[in-house]
């Protein structure tokens, strides 16, 4: 897909229903720069060592988008295991299955809702989920639906980033403490699901077994090359979802955005944002599971 995310000034990112989206190109290209955060490469290693996939094993990957992450995994896999990855979104399933070429053990990408997996229950040794879980309406349901289909004593790996921990700092106390209030509220989905991911987990039976968390820091930014920090959305639509909060007057949504920008250009800008991890066990009946 050709894209252009330089002449977009307003993308606000959601993920609820991409294929609708008239920025469905940004969205997807959006992935590829998050894939490409230091935190987000942290957290991938750091799932990859806890899940220690094995040959001939099968993993699920739930809300999987471009499928990189799944596709990583598999590399563990061998010949006879076997990754299968779940989008709601047909133009991620699309570009995925474009990006499986190189895999080793089969591979399935298909069109689905994470509320409703369309897979057989114990099927799977593990399942993962990232950055998908925020985006839904019932997030509950949806980690229920991933400790249905993994096998007992098989492993639930879930990554969401924590809004609530976003920061932004331009030299300006006030325009701070602005952002991080809104940040705070839930702006229509749940700001906090990072923090809250052992609670999903043991909410459905589901025992966490190891978490960790990766902030990752924006030093730099250059608004005249591009609308948005890497993987970010753009100021413009920041400002938007601040007025239509009530957190930012309508009347200084303009000098928002250019106080930012100018930071940007003098070099007085920053951000910051944690995403967390968790790796859980399903229980077994009898002993050990793992
Ligand atoms: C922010 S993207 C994350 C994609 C990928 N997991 C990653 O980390 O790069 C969120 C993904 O969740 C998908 N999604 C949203 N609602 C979904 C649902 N109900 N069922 C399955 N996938 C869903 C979106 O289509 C999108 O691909």
């Amino acid at each position: 897909m050709l894209l252009d995310v330089g002449t977009d000034e307003t993308h606000a990112l959601g993920y609820k229903q991409v294929d609708d989206d008239p920025n469905v190109g940004v969205l997807i290209a959006t992935m590829d720069d998050t894939a490409d955060w230091q935190a987000t490469r942290q957290l991938h290693a750091w799932e990859r060592s806890q899940l220690s996939l094995r040959s001939g094993q099968r993993l699920l990957d739930v809300g999987c988008g471009l499928g990189d992450a799944a596709l990583s995994l598999a590399e563990d896999l061998g010949t006879g295991g076997e990754v299968v990855g779940v989008d709601a979104s047909a133009e991620m399933i699309a570009a995925a299955r474009g990006r499986a070429d190189g895999a080793t053990c089969r591979v399935r990408f298909a069109v689905g809702d994470a509320l409703a997996l369309d897979e057989p229950t114990s099927c799977f040794d593990a399942v993962r989920s990232e950055r998908c879980l925020q985006w839904l309406t019932d997030p509950d349901a949806a980690v229920a639906e991933m400790a249905r289909v993994v096998r007992p004593g098989g492993l639930v790996s879930l990554l969401d980033t924590d809004w609530s921990t976003f920061e932004l700092n331009v030299g300006d106390a006030e325009l701070s403490r602005r952002v991080s209030d809104a940040m705070r509220s839930e702006r229509h989905r749940p700001s906090n699901i990072g923090r809250r991911l052992a609670h999903l987990a043991r909410g459905v039976g589901l025992r966490p077994v190891a978490q960790t968390m990766a902030t990752q820091t924006w030093d730099a930014w250059s608004p005249d090359e591009s609308p948005a920090p890497g993987g970010c959305f753009s100021m413009s639509s920041l400002a938007e979802d601040l007025v239509e909060r009530g957190h930012l007057p309508a009347r200084d949504r303009e000098r928002f955005v250019s106080t930012i920008h100018t930071a940007a250009r003098e070099a007085r800008f920053s951000m910051a944002l944690t995403m967390f991890a968790l790796v859980a066990v399903s229980p077994t009946t009898g002993a050990s599971g793992r």
